[in-house]
């Protein structure tokens, strides 16, 4: 018989810490953060004076050489970024190939992935110059808003829209997405999305960075790297969850907008549902940022004439689980998608293109956080042990015997 409790004292040198909740994997100088205090610091400047004050290619910056760069220094990345303003064609054939109703996420992994067929001197990260390490983070900033817009364009048959170098990185995402000729995109609505993208620019060790750390720490080349913490970003326990937010509001609207009944599903422990948007690993008194994001909602909205009765459901959820005990008694709190999808959908943005903007607002994050990884004497291949619960040793039984 199996004797799991002896498998596990077998095990006893290994530490258990199922989902990695009390693991550090890395030290880190990138991002800061107190969970208990709803504190985040990008390289020590606090979220809410980035989100304020800069721009997300300065912060992008910020992240990936620990400084603020001066007036010159911004200008030369940005025209970095702005150098790599298309994609090989093999790319935009690739792109081509894909159903109209794919994914998008899926789309814009397997076009990262296959960037690595296109650029081959990224293949091997061992031999990068430094000058290699810094044209990747350029390269990939540029590509990706590139991938994004340029597959939405065609699932609207609408010819692509070229990038626009002058224009801040939301704004010209936006303008290959909706602008083009005579229809220019609204200065203050790209100013809204430039702060998304700045408060999802980086957030420590969490599962998509982690995965980039996992993959890059086996020498995996920049692209394969980033295609996998695009994917583990896709679960809607993790950046998906802005796409689901989304719908279940929607639900909630369609079935009578009764968000009760739905506060009431969440509690129930044979219930799979959970409250999308709600809940943290880390912050355990309020997500800074769903505090800057709830802001910049009402914002929005006002500033486009919008009403949208998806705000009250959202406003109304918070309000009645903010009181409700189950709620409270585990520090359950609207988290950065909670209110970031009814922005993306004012904006004009489709609920599946939603993870996306999450992806390209990571991109400097997962970057800063593989650049570190390699220059760390520390890092080594990531690889975890496990404690083994199977069979215990046994004969093989030939077929006929069994
Ligand atoms: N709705 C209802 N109950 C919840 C929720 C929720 N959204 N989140 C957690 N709980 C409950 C769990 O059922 C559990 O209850 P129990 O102690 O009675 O068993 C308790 O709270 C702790 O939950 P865990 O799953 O152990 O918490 P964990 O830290 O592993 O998960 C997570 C964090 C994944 C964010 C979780 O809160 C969740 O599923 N939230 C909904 C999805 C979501 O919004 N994800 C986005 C996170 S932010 C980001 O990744 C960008």
């Amino acid at each position: 018989a199996l004797d799991i409790s002896r498998l596990r004292a077998e095990s006893a040198c290994i530490t258990l810490d199922n989902g990695f909740g009390n693991t550090g994997s890395c030290e880190s100088a990138i991002t800061f953060l107190n969970g208990e205090k709803g504190i985040l610091h990008y390289r020590g400047y606090p979220i809410e004076q980035l989100a304020e004050k800069s721009v997300f290619q300065e912060v992008a910056y910020l992240l990936y050489y620990g400084e603020l760069p001066s007036q010159s220094e911004l200008n030369l990345f940005k025209q970095k970024v702005a150098s790599y303003s298309s994609l090989p064609q093999g790319i935009y054939n690739i792109i081509d190939q894909f159903p109209l109703e794919a994914h998008p996420m899926g789309v814009v992994s397997a076009a990262v992935s296959a960037l690595s067929a296109f650029y081959p001197e990224f293949i091997n990260p061992t031999s990068l110059s430094q000058a290699d390490i810094d044209r990747a983070i350029a390269q990939l900033m540029g590509q990706i808003k590139i991938i994004i817009a340029y597959f939405f364009r065609r699932t609207q048959s609408q010819a692509p829209v070229p990038s626009d170098p002058s224009l801040i990185y939301a704004a010209d995402f936006l303008n290959m997405l909706q602008g083009g000729e005579g229809n220019p995109i609204d200065p203050e609505v790209a100013d809204a999305l430039d702060t998304l993208l700045i408060l999802h620019a980086d957030h420590e060790q969490n599962c998509s960075t982690s995965t980039v750390r996992v993959i890059g720490s086996s020498k995996a080349n920049i692209f394969a790297t980033v295609s996998g913490g695009i994917d583990a970003l896709w679960g809607q326990l993790h950046g998906g969850a802005n796409q689901a937010v989304l719908e279940m509001l929607n639900e909630i609207q369609n079935n009578g907008g009764d968000y009760q009944k739905y506060l009431h599903k969440a509690k129930d422990k044979n219930d799979p549902f959970r409250l999308m948007g709600f809940g943290h690993r880390v912050y355990k008194n309020f997500d800074p940022r769903a505090k800057i994001i709830k802001n910049a909602c009402d914002s929005v909205l006002q500033k486009l004439g919008i009403h949208d009765p998806l705000l009250d459901i959202a406003r109304g959820l918070e309000e009645q689980a903010l009181k409700d005990p189950y709620f409270i008694e585990r520090h359950l709190y609207p988290n950065v998608d909670f209110y970031s999808g009814i922005i993306y959908q004012a904006l004009g943005i489709p609920a599946n293109m939603f993870t996306t903007m999450f992806a390209m607002g990571r991109m400097p994050g997962w970057l800063s956080q593989w650049k570190e990884m390699r220059a760390s004497e520390a890092t080594r291949i990531a690889r975890p042990r496990q404690v083994y619960i199977g069979a215990t040793a046994r004969d093989y039984v030939a077929i006929n015997q069994r």
